[in-house]
């Protein structure tokens, strides 16, 4: 039926771009005949009734269908690896596309939208649609995904009443503004508009939250009059189904392993319908400090073999999982805080920088003998390379750069990240801020679980301690021979929790009063360092101006530069961050993402776009001790 050219070695199979096979077969008679998962939407031309529950069995225009998805966010994948990305997705098997809506990203100040470069969501979905993908599209406005907040924007908690998730005035308004952006543009890619957008799911995972029975009627009735004409679904863990299901709504489930109860219930629940495992995962994300999780792709087989006869259709968690970049990661607070890593792995199919593993073989194989779906040889992966060691030769501590920042602000009581009057109104939402105070004189400090999430403590500049979510004393030995002393606190937002009710109670930075010998401390002085892209590339000082020369050991914060030379053209790499202790690395004035040396990741990916032909300047904001050798590798290194 299709013909592929293959020279031989596996590295020099040529791949026929999926269109291009999909053209052959766009030839109506030959429809009923094409195996049900392979109907793509480069093949429908006519669009009369999309994806429709029958029985216990999807149908799309009328052909038994059974979803086989996978789930790439587009904003942890950088744009120019998505095509790639999802060529991969289709030569495995998949047929259908599921992503993310991240409100945060989308809108990080009120009205203030961002539908561009990495966050051209149209532009991922017709991409997807050109590689023969159909779309599931989770719009939220809540998609969890273990994002900070969940992908709320902080700005909601300016408000101290807050209440996320809900059909409270200050939630919906914000809501609604932000859908009256959103949804017209994603209504017109949906299927029955000859797009590729097959379902939405409605929110995420609500029966675990649970706040306000009113509220999915609220979202489903804010969609569907905006526009949204396909089928709706919600997901749930197999344990909150009924909670998080709307009537004459689809009820999918998320889950790690196959359950029968689970199935049972929905059952029970809508009576005869098609299943979907909307989350199929194979494992779970990764805490700083905590042991990498491992997946078991043995397992994960099993439970597909089974899943196939009894004709489910499901999602795979993650397809391709890519990067936290910057600060988007959340926190989970299952036996204490647990801040997600820099990496979003996720025992994915492929890798950070979109290398296949042995278990995309494994699907792929399985895919193609269960579906007679044609067999396309994926694309090539683009090689990693480890560049040579790096010598680190510039630094500059934080205290000088600080006279570089916009104004402080002054304050008497401590002012909470999303409170600080900046970003016209909208607070801060990411990053770090310090906030400084005399003391004079010495005691015990105590933060009443008042610093969110960690706060170095420094005194005139010398390091003292941290008072975190674990530790909230700290005393401090004040200098007797001088009247004050500077105290300062370096508090760093880790990531706001992704999920649970507590998402209501986040705010960052000092949250309330600090004591000392019980007395709230005042007068403050409070210096925000969002690190935005911008700050280091305009308000850092230029070379060699103010930075000095490392020899040795320099203590942080602090700020590092090196230069990395790079061939035509550029290739991806991981900078180790062995010999450093915590913070984040910026590249060519962009930040990559947080590391920290009590891992388990031990290597940040850098993907190649972010390079360029010649010298690349690689920043490091050190909190801790800088090293003077920044060291790489060409694969991942995300622990043991
Ligand atoms: C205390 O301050 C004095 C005056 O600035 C200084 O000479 C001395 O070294 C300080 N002592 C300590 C223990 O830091």
């Amino acid at each position: 039926m299709l013909m592929w050219t293959f020279l031989g070695r596996p590295e020099c199979i040529l791949y026929l771009s999926s269109a291009l096979s999909v053209m052959a077969l766009i030839n109506r008679d030959q429809l009923p005949r094409l195996n049900q998962s392979h109907l793509t939407p480069l093949m429908l031309v006519t669009r009369r009734v999309g994806l429709k529950v029958e029985g216990s069995q999807f149908t799309l225009e009328g052909f038994p269908f059974r979803i086989i998805s996978g789930t790439i966010d587009y904003f942890r994948i950088f744009r120019q690896h998505w095509r790639i990305s999802l060529r991969k997705m289709y030569a495995g098997g998949f047929n259908t596309l599921t992503t993310h809506v991240p409100w945060n990203l989308h809108e990080p100040g009120v009205g203030q939208f961002h539908f561009t470069e990495n966050l051209d969501l149209i532009a991922f979905i017709t991409m997807a649609s050109e590689e023969g993908l159909w779309v599931i599209l989770c719009p939220g406005p809540y998609i969890g995904s273990d994002l900070d907040l969940g992908g709320l924007p902080s700005w909601l908690l300016k408000d101290p009443k807050m209440k996320l998730r809900t059909t409270y005035k200050g939630f919906t308004r914000a809501m609604n503004r932000y859908f009256d952006h959103l949804v017209p543009k994603i209504a017109q890619f949906q299927y029955g508009k000859g797009g590729p957008i097959i379902a939405v799911q409605i929110e995420n995972e609500y029966g675990s939250y649970y706040m306000d029975k009113k509220y999915m009627a609220y979202v489903k009735t804010a969609l569907v009059s905006r526009g949204i004409s396909e089928l709706l679904m919600t997901a749930d863990d197999g344990l909150n189904l009924r909670k998080g299901h709307l009537k004459n709504v689809l009820a999918t489930v998320h889950m790690k392993n196959i359950k029968r109860e689970t199935y049972e219930e929905l059952k029970s629940i809508q009576g005869r319908s098609p299943i979907l495992m909307m989350v199929y995962t194979a494992k779970s994300f990764d805490t700083w400090g905590a042991l990498r999780n491992f997946g078991d792709p043995q397992m994960l087989m099993k439970d597909v073999k089974e899943m196939f006869p009894l004709g489910f259709s499901f999602n795979f968690y993650m397809f391709h999982g890519g990067t936290n970049f910057g600060f988007i990661g959340g926190a989970q607070s299952s036996n204490g805080y647990l801040p997600v890593v820099t990496s979003y792995d996720y025992c994915a199919l492929l890798t950070e920088s979109g290398a296949y593993t042995p278990e995309y073989r494994v699907f792929q194989e399985f895919f193609h003998f269960v579906t007679d779906a044609p067999t396309i040889i994926p694309p090539k992966f683009a090689r990693m390379v480890a560049y040579t060691p790096l010598t680190v030769l510039y630094f500059m501590t934080l205290w000088e750069v600080l006279p570089h920042l916009e104004e402080p602000m002054k304050s008497g009581k401590p002012i909470s990240m999303e409170q600080l009057p900046l970003n016209q109104g909208n607070g801060q939402s990411f990053g770090y801020t310090l906030y400084e105070t005399t003391i004079v004189r010495g005691g015990l400090l105590t933060s009443k679980g008042h610093i969110q999430d960690r706060g170095q403590v420094f005194l005139d500049n010398n390091y003292i301690g941290v008072l975190d979510h674990y530790n909230d004393e700290l005393l401090i030995v004040k200098n007797t021979s001088k009247k004050g002393q500077s105290l300062r606190i370096l508090v760093e937002n880790q990531g706001r929790l992704s999920s649970g009710q507590d998402i209501n109670k986040e705010r960052k930075g000092l949250t309330g009063d600090i004591y000392l010998n019980k007395t709230p401390l005042r007068k403050f002085t409070i210096y925000s360092l969002e690190m935005k892209n911008a700050f280091i590339q305009t308000k850092l000082p230029k070379l060699p101006e103010s930075w000095k020369t490392v020899t040795g050991h320099v203590l942080g914060p602090a700020f590092f530069l090196s230069h990395l030379r790079v061939g035509d053209p550029p290739q991806g790499t991981y900078i180790k961050v062995k010999g450093w202790g915590k913070g984040v690395i910026f590249i060519n004035g962009q930040i990559l993402g947080r590391y920290w040396t009590i891992g388990p990741q031990e290597a940040l990916y850098v993907p190649h776009p972010w390079l360029h032909p010649g010298v690349n300047e690689i920043m490091m904001f050190e909190e801790l001790k800088g090293s003077q050798k920044i060291y790489f590798s060409e694969k991942p290194e995300l622990g043991h």
